[in-house]
């Protein structure tokens, strides 16, 4: 793979005790084109704007996905990935629902290794803050009208991070705004499903709220996913998420959670969860916990959720379950809680 570096890192800059959330990029892009049907050989360079054609098909149809995922660093310095091939399933996943190529797991592996190789200096070693990795796919063909485009573009940034949430997060159970519906791309890791929801969340915001809870789309009774992470509650001692059904986001953290909650022995039941099952467990007293898994959000607690007539308050410092899948996430990730399930990739820095 060519690599051109910068002759300057800006690293040494970077106050890494106050890192906000995306809002910092390292100094170097992967960059791979896809044309003639193939991937051509990517390259590392310098971070750099890209030139857009007024035509662009990614801008018009929409033809754009994205991942997000952290490295994080070993105690012995070491970078360490966090489920890098689930992530290569699944953009493909998206890519396949999106009408997009899907992009050799290697080839992901590989140019995912070689960034935060080189770019291992900049991964935050405080608790709580990581490299945060924006690998990213986008149509670059121009034309005008509705088809898949026959070129892409395959990109790669880093950013290190601090934590996404650094609160307890409140949420409002949407009543009136759809994020998917079976069948159409809420599975998919796809801007769209973004974009509309900012229009609910700046609702939900100006309500008081910190993000939207989304419901099914046909009776607003089934509760889906939050707009930044999937969702889990804690009631009478037994662990409770959305099951995937066609609309929800296959959250890697989500999957990974519930292994860890089995593996320790908690019942996990991921199947259909009404809103109103979630309020009577509240007003009998059985609801215990409630918290959100993503890789940006981690594992972030959720204090109030508005449930229609009924207001959820509920106090995070009082949580067992939350702060043990945080802990022992975050160890993983450093290497002082062992890994048996191979999630973790030791990455040798360039
Ligand atoms: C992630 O968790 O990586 C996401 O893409 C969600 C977004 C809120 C940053």
């Amino acid at each position: 793979m060519k690599i051109t570096t910068v002759e300057t890192s800006r690293v040494s800059t970077i106050d890494f005790n106050n890192l906000p959330f995306g809002q910092i990029c390292t100094d170097h892009m992967y960059v791979a084109d896809y044309r003639n049907g193939k991937w051509e050989e990517g390259e590392i360079m310098p971070l750099q704007n890209f030139s857009i054609h007024p035509a662009n098909l990614a801008l018009h149809y929409g033809q754009s996905i994205f991942e997000g995922m952290k490295a994080s660093k070993h105690h012995d310095g070491t970078p360490l990935l966090f489920r890098v091939e689930e992530h290569a399933h699944r953009i493909n996943a998206s890519a396949e629902r999106m009408c997009m190529p899907t992009i050799p797991v290697d080839m992901f592996v590989e140019a995912i290794s070689a960034i935060v190789g080189l770019e291992s200096a900049w991964i935050p070693p405080q608790e709580g803050s990581a490299l945060y990795i924006r690998p990213f796919m986008f149509a670059t063909e121009e034309f005008v009208g509705v088809r898949p485009s026959e070129e892409y573009k395959f990109v790669i940034f880093t950013c290190p991070v601090g934590p996404y949430y650094s609160k307890p997060v409140s949420l409002r159970a949407e009543d009136k705004y759809v994020r998917a519906t079976p069948g159409g791309v809420g599975e998919a890791k796809t801007c769209g499903n973004y974009a509309a929801s900012l229009y609910p969340a700046m609702k939900a915001k100006e309500a008081g709220y910190d993000q939207v809870m989304w419901m099914d789309p046909y009776e607003f009774k089934y509760i889906q996913e939050v707009g930044t992470m999937n969702i889990f509650f804690v009631i009478d001692g037994k662990v409770y998420t959305p099951g995937l059904n066609g609309a929800i986001l296959h959250g890697i953290t989500r999957k990974s959670m519930i292994q860890l909650l089995e593996d320790k022995g908690y019942k996990v039941i991921a199947e259909k969860l009404s809103l109103d099952f979630v309020v009577d467990a509240y007003e009998s007293g059985t609801l215990q916990e409630v918290f959100g898994t993503g890789t940006a959000a981690v594992i972030s607690t959720v204090n109030k959720i508005a449930a229609g007539d009924t207001i959820i308050n509920i106090d995070p410092s009082t949580y067992k379950i939350a702060p043990m899948l945080k802990a022992t996430i975050d160890g993983m990730r450093t290497g002082s809680v062992a890994d048996p399930y191979g999630w973790i990739t030791r990455v040798e820095s360039l």
